[in-house]
């Protein structure tokens, strides 16, 4: 039913879960101004310079892998721990030891890392000088992804240079809610994610020349889409259109200089790296005021079905068969690529239940969906990343929001990491779907 290479992880990010935010040497990212500068921009006024602690106590994260019994990781670089400036004039010595023990640890452990380069916090210097809307930034990643290749890729074979380069640009640069905070209306989200996939871009094709044919990998950016259903046979049309803009396929971009570049970004994923949480109706005609419109194009609306249970956080319907035709669709548009589901997953809010029935259910019926999706629709899914190894800091919602399939104890000084029923559930499923494949 799976293949019996398949890949069965859970997902971190640096700036959610490492905490040290100033320790042997780290510089500052945007995430750590964007907590510390104002108040009321998270939950609480919370923020990350602790969060699981796992700077300290990765082995203890490296407990939880295995009594989950992943085969692969997903975890992120701090590029402020690395070089503090963002530059490679400068490298941080411990932050290197510090990535070399994790992912030494986990190959000692038969666990494989998949690496993500870029989680949504940029090095403050580099902000200071423009950040992500200035075109240099692309080259100055580049430059970082090539030090993480030849510092980390003898053992890493699995890479995304950027996750969501959408959420980062959109809600870092025009709503406002991400770090940098930025709230300019126009051109500002969209000249970001210009140069994020530029950066992109550059830093697959150095790996390309420079490291494939040594090193062996891949080299892949994650992407977040929804799946859009029509709500009836007739407007098929507006959902194809509307699933195609999530994609990023839009061909009304209001970048002129973009297609000049675009020989050089095309064919830059050596995979899909899919990340999905949910699902939408597409509703003709604008959706007309419904109180559960969510977006609205100038053809459709996007609205949730009151049928579709919603987890913790309000944007967050629970649909697991529209992974199954996300898939599908990836299939049939992108020409059959391999593809990972990079992240997945289904939050809880309010008091602690480490007996989250609810969410066991999920991972049960989404990984259904999956195997279906392998057997029935023939798509080539590779593997499959829970999010969330642990509770951590979720952006904006700081700590209210948990996606773990660890409960954290955030007031606890060595943060007692302890597995919910979901964990134990996940744990069950990789065991059972591995001895089937
Ligand atoms: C994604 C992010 C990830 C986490 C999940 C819930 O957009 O990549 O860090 O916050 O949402």
């Amino acid at each position: 039913m799976f293949p019996c290479d398949f890949a069965w992880g859970a997902g971190t990010a640096a700036y959610q879960i490492e905490g040290g935010w100033q320790a042997d040497g780290k510089g500052p990212s945007i995430w750590d101004t964007f907590c510390h500068e104002k108040k009321g921009r998270v939950f609480g006024d919370q923020n990350g310079d602790v969060s699981c602690n796992s700077y300290e106590l990765w082995e203890k994260d490296l407990e939880c892998i295995q009594q989950l019994g992943l085969t692969h990781y997903r975890l992120s670089l701090s590029w402020a721990r690395l070089l503090p400036d963002g530059t490679t004039r400068h490298v941080n010595q411990k932050g290197v030891q510090y990535y070399n023990k994790v992912i030494d640890g986990l190959l000692a452990c038969n666990v494989s890392p998949m690496v993500t380069l870029y989680h949504f916090d940029l090095p403050q210097a580099l902000q200071d000088q423009g950040g992500w809307k200035s075109p240099g930034i692309a080259t100055l990643f580049d430059s970082y992804a090539k030090f993480c290749f030849q510092t980390f890729g003898d053992r890493v074979k699995l890479w995304l240079t950027i996750n969501e380069p959408y959420v980062c640009a959109k809600l870092g640069h025009e709503d406002g809610i991400h770090a940098p905070g930025l709230k300019e209306p126009g051109i500002a989200a969209y000249l970001a994610g210009h140069n994020m996939l530029r950066a992109h871009a550059m830093a697959w094709h150095s790996y390309n020349s420079t490291y494939r044919a040594t090193q062996k990998g891949a080299v892949s950016l994650a992407i977040n889409s929804d799946w859009l259903e029509p709500s009836r046979a007739e407007i098929m049309r507006s959902a194809i259109d509307a699933q195609s803009k999530k994609l990023g396929y839009n061909g009304s971009s209001r970048l002129p200089s973009f297609s000049k570049e675009e020989p050089a970004i095309l064919g830059t994923a050596d995979f899909f790296a899919l990340n999905y949480y949910t699902s939408r109706k597409v509703e003709p005609g604008g959706g007309c005021g419904k109180a559960l419109s969510m977006k609205t194009d100038r053809d459709a609306a996007e609205v949730l079905d009151p049928s579709w249970p919603i987890c913790g956080v309000s944007w967050l319907a629970v649909v697991p068969y529209g992974l199954r035709k996300l898939l599908k669709y990836i299939k049939y548009t992108c020409n059959n690529p391999a593809v990972y589901i990079t992240e997945n997953g289904f939050s809880q809010v309010g008091p602690l239940q480490i007996e989250d029935v609810q969410r066991s259910e999920f991972y049960k019926d989404t990984v259904l969906e999956v195997a279906k999706a392998i057997q029935e629709d023939g798509v080539n899914v590779r593997g499959y990343f829970a999010w969330s190894l642990l509770d951590n800091f979720e952006w904006a919602d700081g700590f209210s929001v948990r996606f773990g399939l660890f409960h954290v104890d955030f007031a606890d000084a060595n943060r007692r990491r302890r597995m919910y029923h979901s964990g134990r559930e996940y744990a069950k499923l990789i065991s059972e779907y591995k001895t089937l494949s």
